[in-house]
């Protein structure tokens, strides 16, 4: 649901509706795609944790919750041996999804309309489970099913993803969205609904301007988030009966009760712990704290609001940890671009910055390790960016040559690979990905 969401693709007019088991019959979700749910992608972390994740190329994905099907459109579109199966409660989406892929000619996308609750999935099993905004707006029997089902239809090395509202982080929009919700009640329309939650925004926002005390800045930030969002995912996020965010704790062992084992998260810097701050890693470490229970620590300190777990099952062969050495047969690519002159010059820095104009473009990162500029400039020559991380390595090696080559050296250079794709700079893959 929220997090990063991807583009939207096609509009839909807000209509009327109460909110209720059929919301989204009356006013259908947008059309997202998230790139981090991606076989490719997912299949890349798993290998990193030494999961032997099954070839997306020919995989068999599944997607519960999916609305009108546009994230796995958009998957399938990249993967066209897979094959993708869709489930959504709405008939309405389901039926405006078909059309969809009916009229864009896609074949490998089989979406049902039913419910998770009872749907009978047979004897198949899936290489990958995606359940992205589903887990924290239905009911717990659902949850629990949820999981009942990743357990039974996951294939022996396949993976889950599944995405969750967490606490603390998401405490603040919860309790701005239980005032929207008093506000809504009774109103019938979706016009209605809309304009009284936006009179009680308007509302929040005068008597949080120059307000003092601790929680305002929190406060201030939430109402700007959600007085930001789209009409439509503003009605599903905050005026939906069913919301319920959860520890990280609280997911993980939910999760193991189910004998599924939540193994990484699909986009977080504690994907590789070295992409922390240094001092907050050594607190961390003074402690002996358990990696999970450092994570929970960690959506603490970040005051995170969601998750993305991906899962496996409990007795799969699986690290905690990624190891730096796995990414030799994976596709490596990176966001960052050279500043000014790309020319490898042996002793000077080369300087870096995210492509795109967001105000993370702005930070500069200054490289002056010969073997990495060596790797950078191999990576951005790349046409199309299909080749190994071990390829554009040894490339990077013959050109920077000599000490620059070193075991040691290559190991921080495989450390700051790590380190970029926990901070969502470089990313990974074991196939084409989507356009
Ligand atoms: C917030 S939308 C998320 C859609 C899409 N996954 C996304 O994140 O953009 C939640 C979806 O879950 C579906 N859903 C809710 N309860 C369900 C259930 N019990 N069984 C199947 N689908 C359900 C809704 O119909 C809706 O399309």
């Amino acid at each position: 649901m929220t997090g990063s969401r991807g583009e939207i693709e096609r509009s839909a007019e807000v209509a009327p509706a109460d909110s209720g088991p059929d919301a989204y019959d009356s006013t259908p979700y947008r059309a997202f795609r998230f790139a981090e749910t991606h076989p490719a992608r997912i299949a890349a972390l798993a290998r990193l944790h030494g999961l032997p994740a099954p070839d997306p190329a020919r995989a068999k994905v599944l997607e519960f919750g999916c609305a009108a099907g546009s994230n796995l459109a958009a998957m399938a579109v990249t993967l066209p041996e897979a094959r993708f199966h869709g489930i959504d409660l709405s008939v309405t989406q389901i039926e405006q999804g078909r059309g969809e892929m009916a009229a864009s000619g896609l074949r490998n996308v089989h979406l049902q309309a039913a419910d998770i609750l009872d749907v009978d999935l047979g004897d198949t099993r899936y290489d990958y489970i995606v359940a992205h905004g589903v887990f924290s707006w239905v009911p717990d029997p659902v949850r629990e099913r949820l999981f009942e089902l990743v357990r039974r239809h996951l294939a022996p090395t396949g993976v889950a993803y599944i995405s969750y509202n967490t606490l603390p982080g998401w405490t603040v929009n919860e309790a701005v969205a239980e005032m929207l919700r008093l506000e809504t009640e009774g109103h019938a329309d979706t016009e209605t609904r809309l304009r009284a939650a936006r009179d009680s925004l308007a509302l929040f926002g005068e008597l949080f301007d120059g307000a003092s005390g601790a929680h305002v800045e929190l406060v201030r930030h939430e109402l700007e988030h959600i007085g930001g969002k789209d009409p439509v995912v503003f009605l599903h996020d905050e005026l939906e009966a069913t919301s319920d965010p959860c520890y990280f704790l609280q997911f993980v062992a939910w999760a193991g009760e189910h004998e599924l084992r939540h193994f990484t998260d699909a986009k977080l810097p504690s994907l590789w712990p070295r992409a922390l701050p240094k001092e907050t890693l050594r607190m961390l470490a003074a402690r002996g704290l358990p990696w999970l229970k450092a994570q929970q620590y960690l959506d603490y300190l970040q005051w995170r609001r969601f998750r993305r777990s991906l899962l496996c099952h409990a007795d799969a062969l699986c690290d905690e940890l990624p190891a730096p050495q796995r990414l030799d047969s994976l596709v490596v690519e990176t966001r960052l671009r050279p500043v000014g002159d790309i020319s490898v010059a042996p002793g000077l820095p080369l300087r870096y910055r995210l492509a795109g104009d967001g105000p993370e473009a702005r930070e500069v990162m200054q490289v002056t390790d010969p073997l990495i500029q060596a790797f950078m400039h191999r990576l951005l020559g790349i046409s199309p960016r299909s080749r190994l991380f071990r390829e554009v390595l040894d490339d990077a090696m013959r050109d920077a040559g000599g000490k620059a080559s070193e075991p040691s050296r290559v190991a921080i250079l495989r450390d700051w690979v790590m380190v970029n794709i926990a901070r969502g700079w470089m990313d990974v893959s074991v196939a084409s990905r989507m356009a």
